[in-house]
C-alpha cells in the first residue's frame, strides 16, 4: 500500500500469540488482555533495548473491545480492562517513542465474538485515527472470503481519509486461501502494507516448519508480491515461549529474515530468558531483515532435508547484490552437518568476491571468498547458520571458510 509507510517491515509485539484472549483480570492480572499488559510491553520494548533496535509498535490483538457499541455506533474498550481507554493508551506509547496498533475485523464480528467492522468501516477508521493508533490488523472472521476483493479495500479507503497514517495489516488472502481461492495479491498490496498468507502460527516446532513450508511452496507468487510498503506476514515470532528450543529459534529468527516478514513478538517480555533475547536482538539479523531493498528472499535448495535460502541485500556493486544465505538442516537425528558449496553453486557470482560473515558469531572476522572458493557450514539438526556475503570493494587475501 502506498501510503508511505512501512517501507521496510514493520517491528514490535503483538499479543495474540501469547496471551490470546485472557479476559480474567480478576484471577489473572498479568496476563489478562487489558491496558496494564500493553503498558508493561511499552515499558520493557522501551528500556530494555529493543526500541533502539527498531521494535516499536505495541499491538492490541482480538477482546480489546467492549460486547457491544456505545448508542453512537462508536466502538469502545472493555471499561474494566482499559479503564483510561484506548487513547490514554496510545499517549503512554507514544510517550515512551513507541507506537500502538488496535486489531479489529472486517466481517459482523471478531474471531472471539466482538463487535465486528461490517458496516461500520467510516467511523472505525476514524475513531482510530481520533484515538490516535497507528496501526490497524483487520481480521476476516464472520465475512466471506469471496467479498473480500471488495471488503478489504473499503477499510484502506476509510483509513486514508482518515487524516491519520495508519499501517494497514490484513488477513485477507489467508482467508481466501483457506477457501481453495488464489489471491490476487497485486490488489492485496495496492491496499494492505503487510498480510497474512497462511495459519495462526502456534507455539511448536512443528508450526513453524508448516509455515517454512507454505513460503517455499508458494515462493514465486509471495516475492512477487513483496517490497517497500507491502510484505508477506507468516505471522508472530513466538521465540522465548514454551514451544522453541534455542535452535529452533535461532532457525525462526533466520527464515523471518529471508522473508522480509514483519517481526512481530508475541512472547512475555517481563519475563524473557537471555538466550532467546540475545536472537531477537541480534542486530546484523535485523539488518537483513531491514535491508533497505525490500527483496524478498528464496530457498534455492532442498535435498535430505537440508535447504539453503538466499535474500539479496545491499550493498550492491554494477548489477550484483550481496546475500544474506540461511543454511537450514531439518534433519531431527544426529549431529552437525556439514554443507559444502562454492559460492557460485548458490548464485554469488561478483568476481572481486565477497566478505563472508557468521551473524550469529558476528564477533568473528569476515572471510573473503571469490565465487569459485568454497564456503564450508556446519549445522545443528533443528537449526541454522547464517551469513551475509558482502560484495568487497577490494581483493583481501583468501582465507579458507570453515567454520
Ligand atoms: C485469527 C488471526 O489469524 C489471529 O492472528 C488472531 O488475530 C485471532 N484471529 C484473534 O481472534
Amino acid at each position: 500500500l502506498n501510503n508511505g509507510l512501512a517501507g521496510t517491515p514493520p517491528m514490535g509485539w503483538l499479543s495474540w500469540e501469547r496471551f490470546l484472549c485472557n479476559v480474567d483480570c480478576d484471577h489473572d492480572p498479568q496476563n489478562c488482555i487489558s491496558e496494564r499488559l500493553y503498558k508493561d510491553m511499552a515499558d520493557r520494548l522501551a528500556h530494555d533495548g529493543f526500541k533502539e533496535l527498531g521494535y516499536e509498535y505495541v499491538n492490541i490483538d482480538d477482546c480489546w473491545s467492549d460486547k457491544s457499541r456505545d448508542p453512537n455506533g462508536q466502538l469502545v474498550a472493555d471499561p474494566k480492562r482499559f479503564p483510561s481507554g484506548i487513547k490514554a493508551l496510545a499517549d503512554y506509547v507514544h510517550s515512551k517513542g513507541l507506537k500502538l496498533g488496535i486489531y479489529q475485523d472486517c466481517g459482523s464480528k471478531t474471531c472471539a465474538g466482538y463487535p465486528g467492522s461490517a458496516d461500520h468501516f467510516e467511523i472505525d477508521a476514524q475513531t482510530f485515527a481520533d484515538w490516535n493508533v497507528d496501526m490497524l490488523k483487520l481480521d476476516g472472521c464472520y465475512a466471506d472470503p469471496k467479498d473480500m476483493d471488495n471488503i478489504y479495500p473499503q477499510m484502506t479507503k476509510a483509513l486514508n481519509s482518515s487524516g491519520r497514517s495508519i499501517v494497514f495489516s490484513c488477513s485477507w488472502p489467508d482467508y481466501q486461501r483457506a477457501e481453495g481461492m488464489k489471491p490476487n495479491y497485486k490488489l492485496i498490496g495496492e491496499n494492505c502494507n503487510l498480510w497474512r498468507n497462511f495459519d495462526d502460527i502456534a507455539d511448536s516446532w512443528k508450526s513453524v516448519l508448516s509455515i517454512i513450508d507454505y513460503y517455499a511452496a508458494n515462493q514465486d507468487d509471495l516475492i512477487a508480491a513483496a517490497g517497500p510498503g507491502k510484505w508477506n506476514d507468516p505471522d508472530m515470532l513466538i521465540i522465548g515461549n514454551f514451544g522453541l528450543s534455542f535452535h529452533q529459534a535461532k532457525a525462526q529468527m533466520a527464515l523471518w529474515a529471508i522473508f522480509a516478514a514483519p517481526l512481530l513478538m508475541s512472547n512475555d517480555l517481563r519475563a524473557l530468558e537471555p538466550k532467546f533475547k540475545i536472537i531477537l536482538t541480534n542486530k546484523h539479523i535485523i539488518g537483513v531483515n531491514q535491508d533497505p531493498l525490500g527483496l524478498m528472499g528464496r530457498r534455492i535448495y532442498n535435498q535430505q532435508n537440508i535447504e539453503i535460502w538466499t535474500r539479496p541485500v545491499t550493498p550492491t556493486k554494477d548489477s550484483y547484490y550481496s546475500y544474506a544465505v540461511v543454511f537450514f538442516n531439518r534433519r531431527d537425528m544426529g549431529s552437525a552437518v556439514e554443507v559444502n558449496t562454492t559460492m557460485s553453486g548458490i548464485g554469488l557470482n561478483y568476481s572481486e568476491g565477497y566478505d563472508v560473515q557468521d551473524l550469529f558469531r558476528w564477533w568473528r572476522s569476515p572471510v573473503h571468498l571469490n565465487p569459485e572458493d568454497t564456503l564450508s557450514v556446519k549445522v545443528n539438526p533443528s537449526s541454522v547458520v547464517m551469513v551475509k556475503a558482502k560484495i568487497s570493494k577490494k581483493k583481501t587475501r583468501n582465507i579458507p571458510y570453515t567454520r
